[in-house]
């Protein structure tokens, strides 16, 4: 007799959605949304809070829709050239608000340095996407778009990575997370030009991994240069915001304070904050 050989079960990576995985591992929008009100508040004193956002490379505008939750009068522009994580946003984000507050958010698939919108109070450009521009002229025209789209008075957000262990090839951060596993590789940096690759893959319980879940082709810039191309685009000055340590773990403890000088810590994350 022939036996029917039972199909096999779908993988746990078959059935889990990328978008959802990377919000869940890589972004915290709240803490995004505090700091920008906090970076703002430091920024103009006796200004009233920051209303208008803008979020440029903003892919499912996890940072939009937090920012509408906090006031009836926030209003956010988040701009995406890829029309795949903008409809995700759209589904499983942005339609799940309070309609008021999705009527708040204007989402376009366009790219940052030609999508013109109404001025920003901030402007925030989160998870080192601004590493897509790889020269010296290319960031400095991304930057100048930038200060072009803030008020008079308004702040630029960006954040950086750094450290010895960034700059090592072949090199994976592995976080053990419930029910799966997130990896962070660096696969490839070059010392010359400081182009580089990372990775980012899940693996799951029953063994089934989602490989190259998403890729990054950036350059590495470094503080002094991102603080000295502020500059030349125009903005009249800029501070980084550099996290805390806890005292008992010596682990970083979230809480960001502008600082003129740092340990060489082997990976650290900061916010640079430039003012019009
Ligand atoms: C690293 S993801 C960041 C997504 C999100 N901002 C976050 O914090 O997680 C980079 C995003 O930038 C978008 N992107 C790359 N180049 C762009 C450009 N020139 N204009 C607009 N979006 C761009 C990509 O489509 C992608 O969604």
């Amino acid at each position: 007799m022939r036996k029917t050989r039972r199909p096999s079960r779908p993988t746990i990576a078959s059935r889990s959605d990328r978008y959802q995985l990377y919000l869940d591992t890589v972004q915290s929008p709240e803490s995004d949304v505090d700091f920008f009100i906090r970076a703002y508040r430091n920024a103009y004193p006796g200004n009233g809070a920051p209303r208008d956002l803008r979020e440029d490379f903003c892919g499912t505008a996890a940072v939009c829709a937090e920012w509408v939750s906090r006031h009836r009068d926030n209003r956010a522009l988040g701009v995406d050239l890829d029309p795949e994580p903008l409809a995700w946003g759209h589904e499983h984000i942005i339609d799940k608000l309070k309609p008021e507050q999705s009527a708040r958010v204007d989402l376009r698939e366009g790219d940052v340095l030609s999508c013109r919108g109404p001025r920003a109070d901030v402007l925030a450009a989160q998870n080192f996407s601004f590493w897509c521009f790889k020269t010296r002229p290319e960031l400095v025209t991304y930057l100048k778009r930038a200060r072009a789209n803030l008020k008079k008075e308004g702040v630029m957000v960006l954040d950086m990575m750094g450290g010895s262990e960034v700059m090592e090839e072949d090199h994976e951060d592995v976080r053990r997370e419930k029910g799966f596993t997130y990896i962070w590789e660096q696969k490839r940096f070059d010392p010359i030009s400081h182009d580089c690759e990372f990775r980012i893959h899940f693996r799951f319980r029953d063994g089934s991994r989602l490989q190259n879940a998403f890729s990054y082709s950036w350059r590495l810039w470094t503080l002094p240069e991102l603080s000295e191309l502020l500059a030349e685009a125009g903005f009249s000055s800029s501070s980084v915001y550099w996290e805390d340590e806890d005292s008992d773990t010596g682990e970083g403890n979230g809480v960001y304070r502008r600082r003129p000088n740092a340990p060489a810590e082997p990976a650290w994350v900061a916010y640079v904050v430039a003012s019009k």
